[in-house]
């Protein structure tokens, strides 16, 4: 009884503590540029323990403490009471999420455990960082058995310094994963997609010198095609201290001094360059250098701007040829990360003749935006401000602006990307509005260099929409998603249906489509059937081939999904069968469709 009682006391204890642990301001950084830097890969198999009752906090969730598994501690015969140990706990695959790797997982949703030993020597005057690419949902990490951040957000990337706590020879690591969805997060409560848990995308040490490069920005001046502007921003510099910029193909060298904010500004004339676009993605090394921290990065030099109902890029007119997908590893489900992932994805759209995609719901893993610069493939990337967000949370504002300001900082030099969403399909209300106004005014003022977009619900009056979504006002381009013949009315009638745009700006379709199993063949009237699929795709094109305004379309989806949403046995089984290839990489009739209208479709 005595124990009863104890572990309730802790288990109160815990709750408060963890609530307050989990809104306590991000301990973290974002290094700009990580991928081009020396890294020490910390993948591989990493000890688990999964712990959907908590344990492992102990007595004092803010930190380690003594009884908690950060400490990492061995039973041994004969010694103290211990009750788990990661040196004998099974692995999980870093990076990875932890429902595709173990059938016992597949739909564990909680707090889990991750322990992996590593050796490092480092040098005198650097500091050390570990980077993550990404950890779904919250992490606080240990090293050492000493507290040393935590994050919130489960598609961008941090950086913890563990310089002062890391010892010269054997460490160890711990992170605590926790993947509850919370009507407080971002996502919240319900989303079409699986909940993939875990360390998911690469993890590694990174050294640097006293004085480094954390960020910087290099663009065309807004109106110029051979003017370059920017700036290097440094950590651990007084003013003064120069920083010396290259770029070799364009026999460009230049000098700056920084400022009392260690931030140097460039601006200089860049003739002879070459435009980066779909047709020509020219990319340029530049070399950054500051004191003995020495940076490369592959940049991409275009415009993108609106003007009327146009999107402009490199100052012409283009329509964008899109389609749209989740980050879901082709062939073998679970979170895709891979550069074959990324490769096989951008591969199949660049096969549908697209010279654009949307990132959906969320951002995708670096090595894909990196994929599309190299590719030439325009790219809307999207936070997970998806359906019924918990609006008037201060916290969940903060935790959504702190996405959006990890995605701009990390993708801000990919020409490939044009396009930040603030949102999809949210329910119009004043406090909606309020909530995504404030993001995109953060974007705006972190990047003017993109434009602003959101996928809206388009609502129906009759046979006709009217694109007027208050949300429109914050918006360079409307993004609208309809399911004209799968969630309202019939295949044959989606030609009817006509389109007012009261507020003149570009429009996306950002999502139509339907669902099909893929080699299920019947008549056009059977939902679910590859038929099906394909006769409202020719109804929807025909229908927007006749929208003045249209400027791009990313249909609903690329591939099948996992979604628990999606209960429909011997057909979905846990899909979302809107791809356009299945999960296992058949292509179904659409695909072709789409693929023969986009070879056509000029500007
Ligand atoms: C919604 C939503 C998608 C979802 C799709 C569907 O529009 O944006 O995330 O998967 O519709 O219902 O398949």
């Amino acid at each position: 009884m005595v124990v009863m009682f104890r572990r309730a006391a802790l288990c109160l204890a815990f709750s408060a503590a963890f609530l307050a642990t989990a809104v306590h301001a991000q301990q973290t950084t974002l290094l700009v540029d990580v991928d081009h830097r020396p890294q020490i890969s910390l993948d591989g198999p990493w000890h688990s323990i999964p712990d959907p009752y908590r344990e492992g906090w102990g007595s004092n969730p803010d930190h380690a403490s003594p009884n908690g598994y950060a400490k990492n501690a061995h039973y041994v015969p004969g010694g103290p009471l211990v009750q788990y140990d990661f040196a004998k706990s099974p692995t999980l695959n870093v990076p990875g999420d932890w429902n595709s790797q173990k059938d016992s997982l597949f739909y564990y949703e909680g707090l889990l455990w991750y322990q992996r030993d590593f050796t490092v020597h480092p040098k005198p005057h650097t500091h050390l960082f570990i980077h993550f690419g990404s950890v779904n949902y919250a992490a606080q990490i240990f090293v050492n058995g000493q507290y040393v951040c935590n994050h919130e957000g489960g598609y961008t990337p941090f950086d913890c310094e563990i310089t002062s706590i890391v010892k010269d020879g054997d460490n160890f690591i711990v992170a605590a994963v926790d993947d509850q969805r919370a009507v407080d997060r971002v996502p919240t409560l319900r989303m079409d997609w699986w909940n993939y848990g875990g360390i998911t995308r690469p993890v590694s040490l990174v050294e640097l010198p006293d004085t480094y490069i954390d960020d910087y920005s290099l663009q065309l001046k807004r109106g110029t095609q051979n003017q370059l502007e920017g700036y290097v921003h440094l950590i651990g510099a007084g003013p003064g201290t120069h920083v010396a910029l290259n770029i070799p193909d364009l026999h460009i060298e230049k000098d700056a001094v920084t400022d009392t904010n260690g931030r140097a500004e460039f601006s200089f004339a860049a003739p002879g360059i070459e435009l980066w676009s779909p047709e020509h993605p020219r990319l340029y090394v530049i070399a950054l250098r500051a004191g003995s921290d020495d940076l490369k990065d592959d940049i991409g030099f275009r415009t993108v701007e609106v003007q009327g109902d146009q999107i402009l890029l490199n100052g012409k007119p283009i329509f964008l040829r899109g389609i749209s997908y989740h980050d879901e590893a082709p062939f073998r489900s679970g979170r895709s990360w891979s550069d074959k992932d990324v490769e096989t994805l951008l591969g199949w759209a660049r096969e549908l003749h697209c010279n654009f995609v949307r990132m959906a719901h969320y951002p995708h893993t670096e090595n894909e935006t990196r994929l599309a610069d190299k590719l030439g493939i325009l790219a809307w990337e999207e936070i997970p401000v998806y359906w019924g967000i918990d609006w008037t949370n201060p916290h969940t504002l903060d935790v959504a602006k702190h996405q959006l300001w990890e995605l701009i900082r990390r993708d801000h030099n990919d020409p490939s990307v044009i396009l930040w969403s603030m949102s999809n399909e949210t329910p119009e209300s004043p406090e909606r509005n309020a909530f995504i106004h404030q993001l995109a005014q953060q974007a705006r003022s972190e990047d003017p260099t993109r434009l602003i977009t959101s996928a809206i619900v388009t609502h129906f009056k009759g046979t006709t929409a009217t694109l007027d979504d208050p949300l429109g006002q914050d918006l360079d381009v409307l993004g609208y998603n309809e399911y004209l013949g799968w969630y309202q009315g019939k295949p044959e009638t989606i030609p009817d249906y006509t389109w007012q745009n009261p507020l003149g700006k570009p429009v996306i379709i950002s999502e139509f489509g339907a669902g099909a199993k893929a080699g299920l063949h019947g008549p056009v009237t059977d939902m679910f059937t590859e038929e099906y699929q394909d006769n409202l795709y020719r109804q929807q094109l025909q229908m927007l081939g006749k929208m003045p305004f249209l400027r791009g379309m990313t249909p609903w989806v690329l591939m099948d999904f996992r979604s628990p949403m999606r209960q429909l046995p011997g057909i979905q089984d846990e899909y979302n069968r809107k791809g356009l290839v299945s999960d296992k990489g058949e292509k179904k009739k659409a695909f072709f469709t789409l693929q023969d209208y986009y070879a056509h479709k000029n500007e």
